[in-house]
């Protein structure tokens, strides 16, 4: 028989407790094992709960359990969280957890001391909520260079895009259902700033290139000014704006991670992805490229990978089975964004005739650096898309097009298709 303990009773943490009682008999025999809910640690009293004998207010009364061989972490922030963690994996108990700040934050060290202690520290729920990605990319995909993943990695605010240009709901609404469902942080800037995507792309990018890759150095803007209008001029331009968490390896080794609302064409699957839904793309050597898709948050969804985790602990008890990457040499590994050569969505700021507009550029835009007019693909909705450019290239037009009268209203990049 092993025993497993929940720490935090939270959306994702009831779900964890709601599917081993739900499908027990199924997760046992994966397990290889007879399984046993320990504990659910939680500083909230919960006396209605059919499961309130189990609930303890101290980590204590789990460390010193010598029956706990898996202990689930869904309470989210970085502490108690990294210190609860470090105490069981230092006593051989290993982990498995959802928390993509923590992992984003402290991975490199959890991993070390996994290893050291002969036990597992498991994050698979902590990146796309239900999808298979993290095992995946560590094992399936091993026998790849990999070269760039993007992805929409928040639920949230691709809920929150979705409903506001399907049934034209404000932003406010969206994302008071998107908290209904149970989808958004707790500090809703989270999801809305970037920051949610922002750690799940570390997380994706200290995997696939071995080095840990920190929050405070990725580029990330969130959805704050992305308007209706953007999102129209995006669909008649045979694409959706999506908020897309990147990174790319560079020509010189190095690799640039960032996070902000992009245009992605329709030939591209991600812009189709719509709800709660996320899509990661992995590119590599070998396989080209490999899309993983699914919820991306909401309490089973999520419940459904760190349960997982637990039976691979439990499984794979005694065996060091997670992977892990360096702290050590990443000062010099991650490019700024303005090494980012895109392309470019612009709309500008009145309805102008789109004939018009495209002759007037086509002028303007003559001489303008390695620019040319023919890179224009598409003009409609006074928007358009150009070809991809250079930072210096980007000014250049930009202070063009202001030369010109041209106002831009608003412009952001464009993801290859
Ligand atoms: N707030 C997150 C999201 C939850 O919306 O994707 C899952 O990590």
């Amino acid at each position: 028989m092993k025993k497993f303990a929940v720490l935090g009773y939270g959306t994702v943490g009831s779900g964890v407790v709601e599917l081993f009682y739900k499908n027990r008999a199924k997760i046992e025999s994966k397990a290889g094992s007879e399984m046993e809910l320990g504990y659910i640690l939680d500083l909230r009293d919960f006396p209605d709960s059919p499961y309130a004998e189990k609930f303890t207010k101290s980590i204590d009364t789990i460390l010193a359990d010598d029956e706990i061989t898996v202990v689930a972490e869904c309470m989210g922030g970085v502490e108690p969280a990294f210190t609860y963690l470090m105490q069981c994996l230092s006593r051989g108990i290993s982990v498995a957890t959802s928390n993509k700040e923590l992992i984003a934050q402290k991975g490199a060290e959890l991993l070390a001391n996994a290893k050291a202690h002969s036990c597992n520290c498991f994050f698979e729920a902590s990146v796309g909520g239900a999808i298979p990605i993290i095992r995946p990319l560590h094992r399936c995909l091993a026998a790849n260079e990999i070269s760039e993943i993007y992805g929409i990695l928040n639920g949230t605010t691709n809920y929150i895009l979705n409903k506001m240009l399907t049934d034209g709901m404000t932003f406010e609404d969206a994302l008071a259902k998107a908290q209904k469902h149970g989808y958004a942080e707790r500090e809703p800037s989270a999801d809305v700033d970037g920051h949610d995507a922002c750690r799940k792309i570390c997380i994706l990018s200290s995997l696939a290139f071995g080095k840990h890759v920190y929050p405070a150095s990725v580029y990330t803007k969130g959805i704050r000014e992305i308007t209706l209008e953007d999102a129209a001029a995006a669909d008649a331009l045979d694409g959706a704006v999506k908020l897309i968490a990147f990174v790319k390896k560079l020509d010189d080794g190095r690799i640039l991670p960032a996070v902000m609302p992009m245009f992605v064409p329709h030939e591209n699957m991600i812009s189709r992805v719509d709800g709660v839904f996320n899509c990661i793309e992995v590119c590599g050597d070998a396989i080209d490229r490999a899309y993983f898709c699914g919820r991306g948050a909401g309490k089973l969804p999520t419940a459904s990978a760190v349960m997982a985790d637990i039976i691979e602990a439990v499984k794979h008890h005694k065996t060091v089975f997670s992977q892990d990457w360096t702290d050590a040499g990443t000062q010099d590994f991650i490019a700024g964004i303005d090494e980012l050569v895109c392309g470019m969505f612009i709309r500008f700021a009145a309805e102008q005739d789109a004939a018009a507009l495209c002759e007037k550029l086509t002028a303007d835009l003559e001489g303008c650096g390695s620019y040319e007019a023919d890179g224009i693909s598409a003009v409609d909705h006074a928007a358009l898309i150009t070809f991809p450019m250079t930072k210096a290239q980007r000014d250049s037009l930009l202070a063009k097009l202001a030369e010109s009268g041209l106002t831009v209203a608003h412009w952001m990049p464009v993801m290859e298709a």
